[in-house]
């Protein structure tokens, strides 16, 4: 089973156990080199989609893990 970590002020860490195509908004593919690998969510990476650790040097501070009122909730342990 995949597993995608959103880890706090920092990118979605992707762990899947099979080989997975990566794929933008414009067909562009990319190979993946190694798992796991951490995808930008602050927009911030030099070497998007993949995160360079910018995160960091720029302060990222993520918004709410859930959006209020979503109907999709964090599961439960
Ligand atoms: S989340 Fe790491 S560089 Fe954007």
């Amino acid at each position: 089973m995949a597993t995608i970590k959103v880890r706090l002020n920092g990118p979605y860490l992707v762990d899947v156990p099979e080989d997975v195509k990566l794929v933008d908004w414009n067909g562009q593919e990319y190979t993946i080199s190694r798992r796991p690998f951490a995808l930008c969510r602050c927009g911030g990476s030099t070497t998007k989609p993949f995160c360079d650790g910018t995160h960091s040097k720029i302060g990222f501070a993520a918004a709410e893990a859930a959006v209020p009122g979503s109907s999709d909730k964090p599961a439960s342990d």
